[in-house]
């Protein structure tokens, strides 16, 4: 039996995670073994009959595949050098990285782990975190086929509803979570847009909540309710859904992109300029969705609504 490891448990993580460690009990399988920045977050996951790990080269030692869930590329650039450096032997493990990343940072970790004989399999997901509760999330998979054979079980209906195959070329399913993002970011903007025009010529928030829902989908209707429940602006002793950097990060990698194919994306560009506008104003305890903010200041509201914190 291949011991399984998971590390990130932000908001993401934690509940993949979850999902994963329900599914390794439901086959009486060993038990995930997680570590965290923070471990005191894996509680619920302990609960669960996770085995908590206090260190990352630890847990890579102890695990045939390691799951990887965290903010940024260079979060996951220090996990895949600190394994190398460890002097553990990688020879036959297997690296999953769910993480949003560039696919430049696909392409070193592939790189460094190929000499102590690991495999690399980029595995980022679409959907937010209440998607990932339900274990609903859309992964693009890439990477070697014989280790995409052994993570594949592990995703399809346990954390996941569907599978997309990229091919055994790992930066390809980065570049796809990246492209997948600029839609993200750009509908994000454009409720935002929406719900500010309707607050400002008495339309009411309500009725327009109810038409993005209904004509424009479940996801634009959940970047609705983001805003109107305040969840776009949390308590600061919570944590965002999807944190305002994360999107930042993820707007910026797409711009660079690009920039270098000589591709424009305007839309994207003022998405960008306003989710760090309202990051300056609010700072980092803000969820993407946040531009709103911005552009509720925009039209001369304040930047918090009702349900939001105030401050
Ligand atoms: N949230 C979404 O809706 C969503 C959707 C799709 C993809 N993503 C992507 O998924 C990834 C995770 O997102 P998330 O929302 O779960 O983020 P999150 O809640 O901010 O969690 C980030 C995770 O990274 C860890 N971390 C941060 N800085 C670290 C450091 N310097 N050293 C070690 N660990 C560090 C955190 O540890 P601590 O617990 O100790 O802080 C936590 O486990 C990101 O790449 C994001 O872009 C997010």
């Amino acid at each position: 039996m291949t011991q399984i490891g998971w590390y990130g448990l932000g908001s993401m993580g934690l509940a993949m995670a979850s999902n994963l460690q329900r599914h390794l009990a439901s086959k009486k399988a060993l038990s995930l073994l997680y570590s965290n920045r923070t471990l005191s977050r894996g509680a619920p996951l302990q609960a669960l009959g996770g085995v908590p790990e206090q260190s990352f080269d630890k847990l890579v030692s102890r695990c045939g595949v390691i799951f990887t869930m965290v903010a940024n590329d260079s979060v996951l650039q220090s996990l895949v050098s600190s394994a190398v450096e460890s002097g553990h032997s990688l020879k036959d493990k297997i690296f999953v990285d769910c993480s949003t990343v560039h696919p430049e940072t696909v392409s070193s970790a592939i790189a460094q782990l190929k000499g102590p004989g690991a495999s690399y399999v980029a595995a980022p997901v679409f959907g937010g975190n209440p998607i990932a509760v339900d274990g609903k999330l859309v992964f693009a998979i890439g990477g070697p086929k014989s280790a995409t054979d052994v993570v594949k079980p592990l995703i399809q209906d346990v954390m996941g509803r569907k599978v997309i195959e990229c091919g055994e070329d790992a930066t390809k399913s980065s570049l796809l979570k990246i492209a997948g993002n600029i839609v993200t970011v750009n509908m994000m903007e454009a409720v935002g847009e929406a719900q500010v025009f309707a607050e400002k010529t008495g339309l009411g928030t309500g009725p327009m909540e109810d038409l993005i829902g209904e004509a424009f989908g479940p996801v634009a209707g959940g970047y609705s309710k983001r805003l109107t429940t305040g969840a776009y602006a949390p308590p600061l002793d919570s944590h965002p859904g999807f944190g305002v950097s994360l999107a930042i990060k993820d707007a910026r990698h797409a711009m660079t992109m690009a920039q270098e194919r000589g591709v424009q994306l305007p839309g994207l560009e003022i998405a960008r300029a306003n989710m760090e506008a309202a990051r300056d104003f609010g700072g980092e305890c803000l969820d993407s969705s946040s531009m709103y903010g911005t552009l509720r200041q925009k039209a001369g509201l304040a930047f918090w609504n009702e349900k939001s914190r105030q401050s």
